[in-house]
């Protein structure tokens, strides 16, 4: 009797606390237990665990497979999810494309006009190039495209292909023009996640990502991490 007591007690506590416990930094899984090795990233930190697990089980993939080309993000803010991709992919070029000062203005402008934020709009303006580089475990790898997505495309040699993008611009501009950029340079084997596509607050990722899908016959598949990526695979 006094045991059911207790175990319903301890219920109680742990349905208390469940949902606040990925905000206090612990996350429900703590191993992918089939793996049978442990994960190579620290998951314990306050990070989106089933996206940096995802991207952990994409970038095995892309060894395992031997597949070419570089690595990218677009959208770096202080380099948060870009260090994780720098860790994983260490024998690729990483590009790092961000005006480093925030959204564009136009862009920003657009997406408020059409109704596509649901929450206050992010300043992402308190980074720079010294923040994100020292985030980096090999800052050696990284190429810093600073400035306004697609100019900051220009000068990339054209034959240059990828292995893993990872778009995380909140906007429906910059992500359609990425996916346009990205998707013919994404090697077979590739693989590309678009941040903040079942996200409430951002409606412009969505409407993006199912343009583009649907113009060029694409599919994706949608990941249940907290940011709501979505993966295209080539
Ligand atoms: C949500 S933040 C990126 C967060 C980051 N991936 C992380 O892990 O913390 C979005 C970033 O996209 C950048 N951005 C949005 N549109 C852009 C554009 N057209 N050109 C360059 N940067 C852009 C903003 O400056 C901002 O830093």
């Amino acid at each position: 009797m006094l045991k059911k007591i207790f175990i319903n007690l301890l219920k109680k506590v742990y349905y208390f606390f469940q949902p606040m416990m990925p905000n206090m930094g612990f996350v429900m899984t703590s191993k992918i237990w089939s793996l049978g090795r442990e994960h190579n990233f620290n998951v314990y930190d306050r990070v989106d665990y089933v996206r940096v697990m995802s991207l952990e089980l994409i970038s095995q993939e892309i060894k395992e497979s031997n597949v070419e080309g570089n690595v990218a993000e677009f959208g770096v803010f202080q380099g948060e999810f870009a260090s994780k991709i720098n860790e994983a992919f260490p024998n690729k070029k990483l590009y790092l494309f961000d005006t480093f000062e925030g959204f564009n203005k136009e862009e920003e402008n657009k997406d408020k006009k059409e109704n596509f934020f649901t929450e206050h709009v992010t300043d992402f303006s308190k980074t720079s190039v010294d923040i994100v580089l020292k985030n980096m475990k090999f800052p050696e790898n990284c190429i810093i495209k600073k400035g306004y997505f697609p100019d900051t495309t220009k000068d990339i040699p054209i034959d240059e292909q990828f292995a893993f993008v990872s778009i995380d611009t909140d906007l429906y501009d910059p992500i359609y023009n990425g996916l346009l950029y990205f998707y013919p340079r994404l090697q077979k084997g590739g693989y590309i996640f678009i941040h903040d596509y079942n996200s409430v607050g951002y409606k412009g990722a969505k409407l993006a990502v199912k343009k583009f899908t649907t113009e060029n016959n694409i599919s994706f598949f949608p990941l249940c991490d907290g940011g709501g990526t979505c993966v295209i695979s080539k």
